[in-house]
């Protein structure tokens, strides 16, 4: 569904991606993993079109997206809905209104129309009831989930989410990990997930891709990296041993 073919971008004379390959399988969790820095939110700005690569194509079903004006990316942006770091919701507005404010201003939907599918992102993230509170009446995870509403109000076929769950206590993480699975599951949306949590990548990938310095270093499934020989991809695996009893394991999609 998504294809990166020999992508690179650098800032000045840091050379941030150089020539990334890989592909995105339609209904996949793919967790795209490094440390700090290496260029993973980059890599989410330029299948948004918020950053442009230096050389190599971005392919989005049978299209090549990477020199598309900005007009036509906003057809794009429609099928790539993205969940960004911080929930960055409107303070002076209801939980309701925060997840309408994009749907306002996009799509032209009659009252009854826009209520419903409000309600109906809401229910996805299990906040249905929270819908006339304001944002500093709920926990940052609740915030976290607001944020993942309104993406999805939008009914994106692809699901960007960047770092979901940096900076959250492990109880919510969990939570937020698992949200991920099930919309994935319900919604049938291809997701992408940036991350430096192994844990969260083993619990709920489909497909695992570790970057590092610019290099796909390896991918693979979660049980094909647990063999890995890779010195990072190691490393990742012993932060998850120290940090872990035993993880769920899940049904996986094919
Ligand atoms: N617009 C920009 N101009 C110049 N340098 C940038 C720009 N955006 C990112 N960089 C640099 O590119 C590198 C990769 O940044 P990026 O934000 O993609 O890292 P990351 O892998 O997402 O890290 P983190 O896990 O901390 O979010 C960093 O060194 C950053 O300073
Ligand atoms: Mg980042």
């Amino acid at each position: 569904m998504i294809r990166f073919v020999e992508l690179s971008k650098s800032f000045g004379s840091r050379t941030i991606l150089n020539k990334i390959s890989f592909e995105v399988r339609t209904g996949e969790i793919l967790f795209i993993l490094g440390t700090s820095g290496t260029g993973k939110s980059v890599l989410l700005k330029n299948l948004v079109g918020l950053l442009r690569p230096d050389s190599g194509q971005i392919w989005v079903d049978d299209q090549e997206i990477s020199r598309y004006s900005e007009e036509q990316y906003l057809s794009i942006r429609r099928q790539i809905g993205m969940v960004f770091q911080q929930p960055a919701l409107f303070d002076s507005l209801t939980v309701f209104e925060n997840v309408a404010f994009g749907l306002r201003r996009l799509e032209k939907l009659l009252p009854d129309e826009l209520s419903k599918r409000v309600i109906e992102s809401l229910q996805l993230v299990h906040l249905h009831q929270l819908e006339n509170r304001y944002p500093n009446e709920l926990s940052y995870g609740q915030q976290k989930r607001v944020s993942i509403a309104r993406t999805l109000a939008l009914k994106p076929k692809v699901l960007l989410f960047d770092e979901p769950t940096t900076g959250l206590d492990p109880v919510t993480t969990t939570t937020v990990n698992e949200l991920i699975f099930e919309l994935s599951q319900k919604l049938k949306t291809t997701s992408i997930v940036v991350s430096h949590d192994m844990k969260c990548a083993i619990d709920i990938a489909h497909r695992i891709i570790v970057l590092d310095k610019g290099h796909i270093v390896d991918q693979g499934t979660p049980d094909e990296l647990k063999k890995s020989e890779q010195e990072l991809v190691k490393e990742f695996l012993r932060e998850v041993l120290q940090t872990s009893q035993s993880a769920p394991t899940k049904e996986k999609l094919p």
